[in-house]
């Protein structure tokens, strides 16, 4: 394997199980289609892969409403299939993160179960955050759902439960001791089963506090909460100060007690990344402190804009903020909760920035079918899953377009993905976007992102911090370079619509788009495009 610890600087490849590959023809993918696809994981040169839920669920919120945690849902597979994919991907030096859902369960998990059937104060309810209805029968508060509408729903007694997402995912209670003793096993039973790592979901909401206050803006603080609802952003930044539910003091012992459980694992070097968001960013280190986890996710790339000096200011807080605890950052461009980075930005801009990310210290996270370029898939609204698209009567679409699966091979949709009607449609439009076709094109993204890989790896994992160069210039609206360099190679972005002149010494190794040519002893970056040169 790797050289240690293996997670540091890794690439990470994030897989949506439903969305990757079909095996068995019911239209989703599953565990035994991601297995027989790892060859080409492998050949993208990546270091782990991430699979998102694949746990018994209802699948009310795509699988992050978890039944039971520890089983795998029919429609993915088995223990036995879960078992396979992780021995395969070992076998091709792949390490395997799995994602964990523990600030809430499905409501069809036998615990919630039990809690409906309990009564008020019984040890079954005090496993969720049942509470009494206000005097005029209102809920105990006043807080939204983030996927919409409010966050509290009344049993058949008149007591209300909290949950932050859907209503079929009440919020556990961590100060219960029997929450975390039930997580605990679940930690083990698939470090056990040989899983390498966890990506922890709403890592930073676990303990509520104040569960009985009002919220002075609940609808300003769901919309800050909110990355599709367009804000100013000192408004926002002043409401995600006031967050009740998020970032409290108590999630830090809980990571704590799961550090020294991943620990214990001696010659394993389990890992865990946090999916904590939170306000002030500076809040983010906190989560990567030496007895907490391994890496914290930072989102910023998520929503930046591919400007220089919002992109300058993302990369420099985000190495400097970790370097006070020791840790390195992650970059992320896209994932299954926001739109793909080629429609959000541009194909060409989405190439260019993964070449710049490529280059930067700590780990990257790739999420499937952006080696591809893909866009967000073209839905109805009668196509849509997604809890969020249901909550807001439609207002919000949600998350689906991400969520489209992955076009494999062939000219007709959908391309080699399923031999039945897949969950979410594949756009005919997609025919030149296939692994197939990408494979066949030197030019391709997918040809960009292997190649790209396979230099980070040979010159840049375990380089150091970067120096910025043209640094001048960052604080120019009109400038259009953003330059690096980091051990033998030298970075420049051109973000501008037209060809620029850098100074950049060394030979050109690859180009994120265009030709990169030379005058008058400079050279010359194509509009919209990202180069790396040795020296
Ligand atoms: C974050 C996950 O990434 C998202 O998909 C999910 O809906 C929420 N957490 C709730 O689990």
């Amino acid at each position: 394997m790797n050289s240690s610890p293996w997670w540091k600087e890794a690439t990470i490849y994030q897989i949506y199980p439903r969305s990757f590959f079909d095996s068995n023809g019911d239209g989703e993918g599953d565990l035994p289609g991601i297995t027989s696809k790892l060859d080409y994981v492998k050949s993208l040169g990546v270091d782990a892969i991430w699979l998102s839920p694949f746990y018994t669920s209802p699948n009310k919120d795509g699988g992050y409403d978890v039944a039971n945690p520890r089983d795998v849902d029919p429609r993915f597979g088995n223990l036995e299939d879960a078992r396979e994919l992780i021995t395969q991907a070992h076998k091709r030096d792949l390490r395997v993160i799995a994602d964990i859902v523990p600030n809430h369960f499905s409501d069809q998990h036998e615990w919630f179960q039990a809690a409906l059937k309990s009564k008020r104060g019984s040890k079954e309810r005090e496993r969720f955050h049942f509470y009494d209805a206000n005097e005029d029968g209102t809920p105990p508060n006043n807080w939204i759902s983030l996927f919409g509408g409010p966050s509290w729903t009344q049993v058949e007694d008149g007591q209300f439960y909290l949950h932050l997402f859907d209503s079929t995912q009440p919020d556990l209670n961590w100060e219960n001791p029997e929450v975390n003793a039930d997580f605990e096993k679940t930690l083990r039973f698939w470090i056990d089963l040989g899983v390498d790592g966890f990506r922890i979901d709403v890592a930073h909401g676990l303990i509520k506090e104040d569960v009985l206050t009002n919220h002075p803006d609940p609808q300003g603080l769901s919309n800050a909460l909110r990355l599709d609802v367009a804000m100013d952003s000192e408004e926002r930044n002043a409401l995600l100060l006031t967050v009740p539910y998020f970032d409290r003091q108590g999630v830090h012992e809980i990571y704590r007690k799961w550090r020294k459980l991943f620990d214990s694992y001696t010659g394993r070097e389990i890992m865990a990344v946090a999916e904590a968001w939170v306000h002030p960013p500076v809040n983010a280190t906190r989560y990567v402190r030496a007895d907490e986890l391994h890496q914290v996710f930072n989102f910023d790339l998520l929503t930046a804009e591919f400007d220089s000096d919002v992109l300058f200011d993302v990369v420099e807080r985000s190495i400097s903020l970790n370097a006070t605890v020791n840790a390195l950052p992650t970059w992320a461009l896209s994932n299954h909760d926001s739109p793909r980075v080629a429609s959000r930005i541009g194909d060409e801009q989405a190439r260019a920035l993964a070449l710049f990310v490529f280059g930067l210290p700590g780990s990257a996270y790739v999420f499937a079918g952006q080696e591809l370029g893909l866009p967000d898939g073209q839905l109805q609204d009668s196509d849509r899953q997604d809890p969020t698209f249901f909550r807001t009567n439609g207002a919000i679409k949600g998350r689906d377009g991400a969520r489209v699966p992955l076009p494999w091979s062939g000219d007709t949709t959908p391309f080699g993905f399923s031999t039945a009607k897949p969950w979410l449609p594949i756009s005919q439009s997609w025919k030149d976007l296939t692994i197939e076709n990408e494979l066949a094109d030197p030019k391709s993204s997918l040809h960009l992102y292997k190649n790209a890989l396979e230099l980070r790896k040979e010159f840049l994992v375990g380089a150091g911090g970067i120096t910025w160069l043209e640094s001048s210039q960052h604080g120019h609206k009109n400038d259009s370079l953003l330059s690096y360099s980091r051990g033998s190679i030298t970075v420049v972005m051109n973000l501008s619509d037209s060809a620029k002149e850098c100074d950049a010494a060394g030979k050109l190794i690859i180009v994120s788009g265009g030709t990169v040519d030379a005058r008058d002893g400079k050279k010359v970056i194509p509009a919209r495009s990202t180069a790396w040169f040795l020296t």
